[in-house]
């Protein structure tokens, strides 16, 4: 297949991460970049002599040259940009959050199937090592039964605009669990705190029950004076620990099958700090965003679903809505549909 001309809109902080992938991508020939910042077009022509640009995002959106649309703009404005690109034949990559309302993700699934058009949404951890290593291990039961999952993800900051620290922040940890467990939620429960100065949700907790007994926590936040990026799961025979800081042990798993109780001494667990092996995964480490970009070119080209796909991002923004309505009846818990 020849190489095809991708269009990039939005050449913010997450865009220019996937400008460099697209430069280095041997199934991309010419690059488009729109953003409607004159001050981001200027600065890219200064660096950036072969890329051809502009400030409207409406100009590639229906240029002919285009094969694939990469949007990269804030998520209240990925729904029409996703489906003027299918509309006029493009391929999509979008990134997460996919829209902010399930109905118009519902309505791009239509629109892909209809045209057989190919939907990426960047849930971009799907393609990470460490990520993929814990599906693995799940899948193969090293776990035992699944018993809950412990989800930290916080930072101070960058506080988006149009959207709250749970479909930022907490929308990464969904669409993990999701794949892993390939269950989704019963219930949605969220509780969180409005930062009066920004006048939007920087904190939250987010609770998901499941028919399985497990028991999900999520806690995100824009207000914390440290960046944490843990996940820890429970498993009746395994737990491990996900620390995507940790710059190469990432992974420990912790082994407590054959562990006998002493019952002769109940207080020796209690002193115990740990009740078996530990073990850490070696991964190779890949660029997700890079495994992401060439999953979607390697989907067109084989005329397969990728890894991540729209309904995928249909299932995460499900959830979400179900956390901003629990958020608002004060934390009652809701029902997933
Ligand atoms: N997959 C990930 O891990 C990841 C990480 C960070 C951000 N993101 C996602 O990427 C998206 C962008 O986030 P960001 O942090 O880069 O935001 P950003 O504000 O840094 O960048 C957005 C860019 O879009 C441009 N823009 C806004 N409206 C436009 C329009 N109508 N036409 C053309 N350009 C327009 C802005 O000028 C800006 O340069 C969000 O959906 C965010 O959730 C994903």
């Amino acid at each position: 297949m020849k190489a095809l001309n991708a269009a990039l809109i939005g050449h913010g902080y997450w865009g220019k991460n996937l400008l460099r992938n697209l430069k280095e991508s041997m199934f991309v020939d010419q690059i488009h970049v729109a953003d409607s910042n004159p001050k981001v077009i200027a600065q890219l022509n200064a660096t950036e002599r072969s890329i051809h640009t502009t400030t409207s995002a409406d100009e590639l959106l229906r240029s002919e040259d285009i094969d694939v649309v990469f949007i990269a703009t804030p998520g209240s404005l990925h729904f029409e940009m996703a489906q003027q690109a299918l509309s006029s034949g493009k391929h999509v990559f979008v990134e997460k959050p996919v829209v902010t309302r399930s109905v118009e993700a519902e309505r791009l699934l239509d629109m892909a199937k209809k045209s057989g058009l190919t939907i990426v949404v960047d849930h971009t951890f799907l393609y990470n090592e460490a990520v993929q290593k814990i599906k693995e291990l799940i899948s193969a039961n090293r776990f035992g039964k699944l018993n809950y999952i412990d989800c930290t993800r916080i930072n101070l900051g960058i506080y988006q605009q149009d959207v709250n620290v749970m479909w930022d922040l907490a929308a990464h940890d969904i669409s993990m669990i999701n794949y892993w467990t390939n269950e989704l939620p019963i219930t949605v429960r969220a509780v969180g705190k409005v930062n009066k100065r920004h006048e939007v949700l920087d904190l939250a907790y987010i609770f998901l029950t499941y028919s399985s007994g497990l028991f999900v926590q999520i806690n995100c936040s824009w207000a914390s004076p440290v960046k944490i990026r843990k996940t820890i799961i429970g498993g009746s025979e395994r737990m491990i620990i996900y620390d995507d800081v940790e710059p190469t042990e990432k992974l420990k798993i912790y082994d407590y099958r054959n562990v006998e109780n002493d019952k002769s001494n109940p207080k020796k667990l209690l002193v115990d700090y740990r009740l078996g092996d530990v073990t850490i995964p070696k991964l190779s480490l890949t660029e997700p965003l890079k495994a992401a970009v060439t999953d979607f070119f390697e989907s067109i080209i084989e005329k397969r679903s990728p890894l991540s796909n729209i309904q995928t991002g249909i299932d995460v923004v499900k959830i979400l809505e179900c956390a901003d309505l629990s958020l608002q009846e004060n934390g009652k818990p809701i029902a997933l549909r």
